[in-house]
């Protein structure tokens, strides 16, 4: 064990230990670019049609206002409507949310947008900003099944803090700074 240790304080060791870690983060960036891509849902939920009805966003994410995490709606929300509505008995599409109500059973979507656990995103300083849901989600007049309109990686997140803080160095120093996202 001291031998490995010792090697591993030599410059070669040091820098066999700086590619382990890179494979590790690599790893973990390709695994979210996978997670990333649309996948199948329980339920084929379109968006475009809700939002076209007028329901708003927070409406069914609420926490979006109040901290890092939007959150998605349990059927309590989705039933509150279609219970009342006679394509609930009749649609396809609805019928595994009437067996989820049924067994008193969760729906368990499967999450699109995502940063790896070393990454800290907050959704409430960007709402305070004044950002819209849009800006960082897409158009959803168009969306049936969520995708990300871009992969959610460093690079998208450092143009826009640049961006936005091109005439405020000290808001700049802060958005670009290391901490502010890894801690
Ligand atoms: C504010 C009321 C409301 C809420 C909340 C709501 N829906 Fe709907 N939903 C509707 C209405 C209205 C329609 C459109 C019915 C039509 O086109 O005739 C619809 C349509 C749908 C359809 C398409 C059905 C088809 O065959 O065309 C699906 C699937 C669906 N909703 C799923 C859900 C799910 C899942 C939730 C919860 C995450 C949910 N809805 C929450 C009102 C609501
Ligand atoms: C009636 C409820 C409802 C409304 C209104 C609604 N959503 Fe959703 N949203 C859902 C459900 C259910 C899912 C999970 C299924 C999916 O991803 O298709 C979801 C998923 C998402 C996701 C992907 C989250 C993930 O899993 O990573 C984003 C982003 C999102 N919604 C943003 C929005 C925005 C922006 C609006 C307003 C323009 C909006 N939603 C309006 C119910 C809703
Ligand atoms: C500045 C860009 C940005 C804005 C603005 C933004 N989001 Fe997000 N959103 C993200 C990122 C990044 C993630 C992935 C976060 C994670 O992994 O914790 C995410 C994740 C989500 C999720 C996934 C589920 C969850 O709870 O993590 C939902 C739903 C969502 N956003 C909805 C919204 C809604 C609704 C709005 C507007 C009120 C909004 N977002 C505004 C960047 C944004
Ligand atoms: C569309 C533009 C945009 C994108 C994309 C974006 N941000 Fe931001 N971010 C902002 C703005 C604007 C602020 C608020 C600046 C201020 O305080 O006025 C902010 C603030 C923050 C803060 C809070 C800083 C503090 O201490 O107050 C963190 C943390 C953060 N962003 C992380 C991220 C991460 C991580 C991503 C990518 C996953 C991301 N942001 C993507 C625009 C963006
Ligand atoms: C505005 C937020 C933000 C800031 C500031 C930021 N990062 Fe990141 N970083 C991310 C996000 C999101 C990821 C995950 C996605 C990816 O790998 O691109 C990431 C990933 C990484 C990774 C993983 C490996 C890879 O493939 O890139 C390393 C290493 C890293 N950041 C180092 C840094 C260093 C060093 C700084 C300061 C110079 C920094 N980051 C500043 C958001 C940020």
């Amino acid at each position: 064990m001291q031998r490995v240790y010792e090697w591993l304080r030599q410059p070669l060791g040091l820098v066999a230990v700086g590619i382990g870690v890179l494979v590790i983060f690599s790893a973990a960036v390709y695994g979210i670019s996978l997670t990333q891509r649309t996948p199948e849902q329980p339920i084929q939920f379109p968006h475009y049609r809700h939002v076209a009805m007028g329901v708003q966003c927070l409406y069914c994410h609420p926490g979006a206002l109040r901290g890092p995490s939007p959150g998605l709606p349990t059927q309590t929300k989705c039933w509150g409507c279609h219970q009342q509505m006679a394509i609930t008995k009749t649609s396809v599409l609805l019928q595994p949310l009437v067996k989820a109500v049924e067994n008193n059973e969760p729906i368990v979507w499967v999450p699109v947008a995502q940063v790896p656990d070393f990454v800290h995103y907050n959704h409430r300083p960007h709402i305070a900003a004044g950002l819209n849901c849009e800006e960082c989600h897409g158009d959803f007049s168009e969306v049936t099944i969520y995708e990300n309109p871009q992969l959610i990686n460093m690079g998208w997140c450092l143009d826009c803090h640049k961006l936005k803080s091109k005439d405020d160095p000290e808001l700049r120093a802060k958005l670009i700074d290391c901490g502010t996202c890894h801690y």
